[in-house]
């Protein structure tokens, strides 16, 4: 069981975060942000994808959960409907992140099969994205390209699945998971962030990134992505070969862990050089390994393991909380996290609040908060 001066900090840092969401949204309604500039939401310029809706109203669901205020059910169905089109969106291979977040809150609330509907809509429409040769979703970039960040977003395609027994889509959603083991994730539990195809013949060709350092490099973002998506995969489908992944990737990030519990942008970054591409924290990936370590916790192999993965999320969020990365005595900054990372390469949202980041920092220390249970021993 987490200590009381534990949860009494989680919980602060929650109130905090509700606060800037809170005035993020009375600032500017309906404004879907992704990273901030100098610690104040970008309105303009370039996005790089449209993929973080979700996340704004996904907080709004746990501040829901943590409060059982009305007020804020209200604020996230009133952004969910914003985002209901994006069930059509074939554009993105994000729209696990939007529906996932956004609608299967509120679906698991309600039980209401017209929102359900929207769930299932979404992940046909991501489905439509599978490339039969290479037996893999393709990401935004184009048929030959195949992404991390798409195992958190390939849940979406299983959870349809389950609810319409639909053997199709489920076929997908596995072949997917598998090829992304296969080509993307190393013997050492390290990921690469994309992995290139030939589209006439499905062959795989090589490793590459975007994101991160290189494309044999280890971005951190991308192994937290990982783990997490593999976790909920096994949770939805109970298919031992992934939760072999998922712990795969925990040890990696377990055992690559800098001592400040907090990673940098990419593990293999030079720390002898200066940010960002040299010694960059990465709060972002943090938040999402902390969250996907207690979910896999759940489903760990051995009570050791779990005892593993919650003590090193608690440490991890334990960091987070600390005002070197809260933002709650820092004047004027707008966001909750400081110190995330969008993308360094092309210098959007560099040591700044991300809105992923902002998502599962609250989701992770909901957790703890509501299920302390799950965090015994930690
Ligand atoms: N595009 C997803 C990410 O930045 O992690």
């Amino acid at each position: 069981m987490p200590s009381a001066d534990r949860i009494a900090k989680y919980e602060a840092a929650l109130t905090f975060a509700q606060r800037q969401v809170q005035a993020l949204i009375e600032r500017s309604p309906d404004f879907f942000p992704i990273y901030t500039t100098g610690g104040r939401w970008h309105h303009a310029g370039e996005r790089w994808t449209d993929w973080t809706g979700g996340f704004l109203v996904g907080m709004m669901w746990q501040f829901h959960r943590r409060t059982g205020e009305r007020a804020w059910r209200e604020r996230a169905e009133h952004y969910a409907r914003l985002l209901e089109h994006r069930q059509h969106d074939t554009e993105v291979h994000d729209l696990g992140f939007v529906f996932l977040n956004a609608y299967r809150p509120w679906y698991e609330l309600t039980g209401d099969r017209q929102l359900l509907q929207v769930i299932i809509q979404a992940g046909r429409t991501l489905a439509q994205r599978y490339q039969p040769k290479g037996r893999y979703l393709c990401s935004f970039i184009g048929p030959h390209s195949l992404f991390i960040d798409i195992m958190m977003n390939v849940p979406l395609i299983q959870y349809a699945a389950n609810e319409t027994l639909d053997a199709d889509l489920a076929r997908v959603a596995v072949a997917h998971c598998r090829t992304t083991r296969d080509c993307l994730v190393r013997i050492d539990g390290s990921v690469a962030h994309e992995g290139i195809f030939d589209t006439q013949t499905g062959k795989f060709l090589c490793q590459s990134t975007h994101q991160g350092l290189h494309a044999e490099s280890a971005w951190a973002r991308g192994l937290a992505w990982s783990l997490y998506g593999y976790s909920q995969m096994y949770g939805l489908c109970q298919a031992e070969e992934f939760r072999e992944v998922a712990q795969r990737n925990a040890q990696y990030w377990i055992d690559h862990l800098p001592v400040d519990h907090v990673p940098w942008w990419d593990f293999h970054a030079d720390l002898t050089l200066p940010p960002p591409r040299g010694a960059q924290k990465e709060s972002s990936a943090a938040a999402i390994a902390a969250s996907g370590l207690l979910d896999l916790a759940r489903h760990a192999a051995s009570p050791v393991l779990a005892q593993q993965y919650r003590a090193v999320a608690c440490n991890m969020l334990d960091a987070l909380v600390d005002p070197a990365y809260l933002a709650m005595t820092t004047p004027g900054w707008e966001g909750i996290l400081k110190h995330g990372v969008y993308h360094t390469e092309k210098g959007l949202g560099v040591d700044e609040s991300v809105m992923w980041g902002e998502y599962f920092f609250v989701e992770a220390l909901t957790r703890v908060v509501l299920e302390p249970w799950e965090s015994q021993d930690s």
